[in-house]
C-alpha cells in the first residue's frame, strides 16, 4: 500500500471522504492541518492571524518533508494549498477530489454546521477572492494528480468506493 495524498480546494470533502475511507479498507489516516493545530497548539485559523499566511506555509513544509521521510500505507487528507509542497508527488499517489466552486460552496452552505466551517476557514471569508483562488488553482490541481475523483452530487461513501477503485488500478 502507498499513502494516497488527497487534495483538493477548501470544503471539497477532503475530511468527510477520509473518514469513510477507513471505514470500507486497511488504510488509517491523516490530516496535515491536524498535524499543524497540534504542533501549534492552536486552530488554523489562530495560526493565520496571530502568525500570517506564510508562517502557515512554512509549517505545512516542514509536514510535507516528514510525510515523505516517515509516513508509509496512509491515506493523508492535505489542507487545500497544501498541494504547492514541491515535494508531494515523493509522499504518495496524489488524488484529486473535484467539484465546481458553486457546487463546493453550496454543499458547505447546506451542512448543518455551515456557519463554523466557514468561520474556520480564513480563505473562505470572502467568496469573491476564494472564487479567484479556485480558478486559480484548478488546473494546477488537475496537472498535479494522478487519479480525479468528481465528487459533484456524489455522497461521501460513493467517492470512496469509487477512489478506493480507482487507486487499485492504478497500482
Ligand atoms: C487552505 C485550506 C484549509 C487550511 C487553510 C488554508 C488553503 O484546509 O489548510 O485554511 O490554502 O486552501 P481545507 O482545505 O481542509 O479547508
Amino acid at each position: 500500500m502507498k499513502n494516497i495524498v488527497l487534495i483538493g480546494f477548501m470544503g471539497v470533502g477532503k475530511g468527510s471522504i477520509a473518514r469513510e475511507i477507513i471505514k470500507i479498507s486497511d488504510y488509517l489516516s491523516i490530516d496535515t492541518d491536524d498535524l499543524i493545530e497540534s504542533m501549534e497548539n492552536k486552530s488554523i485559523k489562530k495560526v493565520f492571524t496571530d502568525n500570517g499566511e506564510d508562517y502557515f506555509r512554512q509549517l505545512e513544509k516542514k509536514v510535507s518533508l516528514w510525510l515523505e521521510k516517515s509516513i508509509k500505507n496512509t491515506l493523508i487528507s492535505t489542507g487545500g494549498g497544501f498541494y504547492k509542497q514541491t515535494n508531494i508527488k515523493n509522499i504518495g499517489t496524489i488524488v484529486l477530489l473535484d467539484s465546481p466552486f458553486d457546487e463546493i460552496i453550496n454543499r458547505i452552505k447546506s451542512h448543518p454546521n455551515a456557519a463554523k466551517k466557514f468561520k474556520k476557514r480564513p480563505l473562505l471569508k470572502d467568496l469573491r477572492k476564494a472564487k479567484e483562488l479556485y480558478k486559480q488553482r484548478r488546473p494546477e490541481y488537475m496537472a498535479l494528480a494522478d487519479i480525479v475523483v468528481d465528487v459533484t452530487h456524489k455522497s461521501a461513501i460513493e467517492c470512496s468506493k469509487e477512489l478506493l477503485k480507482k487507486v487499485e488500478q492504478y497500482g
